[in-house]
């Protein structure tokens, strides 16, 4: 599966995403906060697609080509937030899909070798999704794949430095406008001991959610992502900031016992 995809053309995407995300800066500061954000967002995205690649043993053009999967992936966050004020894709529209709106009517990867575009393209549409399609490349998979990983990777430490920050300011943009109330739903406790991933229609509020960010776990598909996630200690980092419970202890006793029988 040799893709083409040259530090020339690579670096021309990253001068073309600096000057689109600058198209963006806004002199509301919660607005620019969250444009910032997503760019911060985006970057550490391609350092930790590398990461795993290298971990993996991918070659150059496989490299690249990750980074640029990386560098796009959320190309729809920026329009979204300055038209909508929200990242919430069921109050707005689907980011990943206006992602690759965005590439398709900017034109930037006309130049690229096919299948890379093509890769690019299908692999930031399904960034998002809850599951992956069946009746694709083996190919576009493994680089959908990548990107889901280093996504949540990044994810997790976004939301652990939220929840461990020093002022207690609130983001309303990061919890998704989530009352903060007591205790978690039964279907999402259903869904974690049963190791698989929550469903964004059962969260009801910021305890749920955060129960998300754990269950993410279950859907992780490189040892290389799973053994960053035990060294950040993002897990642990999210326990810290759930209630304590028996039924949350039943959820962090599952999680164990599925790390230690992961093998992708
Ligand atoms: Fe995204």
């Amino acid at each position: 599966m040799e893709i083409p995809l040259t530090e020339k053309e690579l670096k021309g995407l990253k001068s073309w995403f600096a000057k689109y995300v600058k198209s963006f800066q806004h002199a509301d500061p919660e607005i620019q906060q969250n444009i910032t954000l997503k760019e911060d967002h985006t970057h550490r995205v391609c350092e930790a697609i590398v990461d795993i690649g290298v971990a993996l043993g991918l070659d150059h053009d496989a490299l690249r080509l990750a980074e640029a999967i990386a560098l796009l992936h959320d190309i729809g966050r920026f329009e979204q937030f300055t038209r909508y004020r929200t990242f919430m894709d069921a109050k707005s529209e689907n980011h990943a899909e206006l992602g690759v709106t965005i590439i398709e009517r900017e034109d930037i990867l006309a130049s690229l070798n096919p299948a890379a575009q093509y890769i690019i393209k299908q692999s930031v549409r399904y960034h998002n999704r809850p599951s992956l399609p069946l009746n694709e490349s083996q190919s576009c998979l493994f680089y959908a794949r990548l990107i889901r990983d280093a996504d949540k990777l990044d994810i997790w430490k976004v939301v652990t430095d939220y929840y461990h920050r020093k002022h207690k300011r609130k983001n309303g943009a990061i919890e998704l406008e989530l009352p903060d109330s007591i205790g978690f739903s039964d279907e999402v406790f259903r869904s974690l001991t049963n190791m698989h991933p929550v469903n964004i229609h059962d969260v009801k509020n910021v305890n749920d959610f955060k129960l998300l960010q754990v269950s993410w776990v279950f859907d992780l598909n490189f040892r290389p992502t799973m053994d960053f996630l035990r060294e950040r200690q993002y897990l642990e980092l999210i326990r810290q900031v759930l209630p304590e419970s028996e039924k949350i202890n039943d959820i962090f006793k599952v999680i164990v016992t599925y790390e230690k029988s992961f093998c992708p």
